[in-house]
């Protein structure tokens, strides 16, 4: 059975296949538009979501198929109910299961029990749809994703989307440079950085950890930022980590150090007078509404990915 669940269980060449296939789907959606028809996804969320239940809601209904929201606050998963009987109960109905779960561990608990392909839609420790459509938007911005480009990515760093960035940029072949402050809780943990080690020598890209927002986008392609307040931080830790990631916030001035035709990426939701200004957020280097967008095609790709395969 073929799961999604990190970047690093596929190769390049299915990433690559999967961006294709996005960019195909994206121009003529009518070339897919029966391929999922009576085809049911079920979408678990223990946390909130816009973007990817949006993205996978609607690009179900445009294949054809049915998406059904599932909430964990209203179900018994994990607690009257193991996450092994509610797997293989929902393999004997769905044809596809989505979950945004809080861990990793569960999901691939979830995943272990399937017979129908499982979808991280984001854990503790990845978010692989997200840099599947990230990359969709920079293979439309750039026309291609050929290796050496440089990837900075600022801020709060020891979380989903930087280990997503730090895997999925070495397999491509870039240098991720993750530009964050030099605490336990913000920089990337040691396990995340073995693997990437061994992810360079298979791949060819690189990652490195500097703690100055400049140096660490200094000759970047990509300024690329989120959240400071991830949706488990409570608002009672919102004032000391305003302190610490302020120097990290991306502003126009931080922007320069970066390549002149650098882009700005975000994948929202974002504050605007935090991770980033208003001026580059909404300036002219910004690709987040793409990027946002791109969540759907990509989605797509890969719904029609594990439904061949
Ligand atoms: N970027 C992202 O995953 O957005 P949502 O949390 O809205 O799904």
């Amino acid at each position: 059975m073929k799961h999604f669940l990190r970047l690093s269980d596929h190769t390049r060449d299915d990433l690559q296949a999967l961006v294709e296939s996005a960019v195909g789907i994206k121009s003529n959606p009518a070339s897919v538009a029966n391929e999922l028809a009576a085809k049911t996804l079920l979408m678990i969320f223990e946390k909130p979501s816009l973007r990817t239940r949006l993205s996978f809601e609607v690009g179900m209904t445009q294949m054809g198929g049915n998406a059904i929201f599932y909430s964990v606050k209203d179900s018994p998963l994990g607690r009257k109910e193991s996450i092994e009987d509610t797997s293989k109960v929902s393999s004997r109905m769905v044809d596809f299961m989505m979950a945004r779960l809080n861990r990793h561990s569960d999901l691939a608990e979830l995943a272990k029990s399937a017979s129908v392909p499982v979808i991280n839609g984001m854990c503790d420790i990845a978010h692989p749809c997200q840099i599947l459509s990230d990359l969709l938007t920079l293979r439309e911005r750039w026309g291609s994703l050929e290796p050496g480009r440089r990837v900075a990515y600022v801020g709060d760093s020891c979380n989903n989307v930087t280990y997503s960035w730090i895997v999925g940029g070495i397999m491509m072949g870039f240098e991720v440079v993750v530009a964050c402050p030099d605490t336990e809780e913000t920089r990337p943990e040691a396990w995340i950085l073995e693997e990437a080690a061994a992810l360079s020598k298979q791949y060819g890209g690189s990652v490195r950890v500097v703690h100055d927002a400049n140096e660490g986008v200094r000759d970047a392609d990509v300024v690329y930022t989120d959240s400071w307040m991830s949706y488990h931080i409570s608002p009672d830790e919102e004032q000391a980590r305003l302190q610490l990631f302020l120097p990290f916030q991306v502003t126009a001035d931080v922007m320069s150090h970066a390549k002149p035709d650098a882009v700005f990426m975000n994948c929202l939701p974002a504050n605007r007078q935090q991770e980033q200004t208003a001026e580059v957020i909404d300036g002219p280097q910004s690709i987040v509404f793409d990027q946002a967008e791109n969540r759907l095609h990509a989605q797509k790709a890969l719904l029609v990915w594990l439904n061949r395969n």
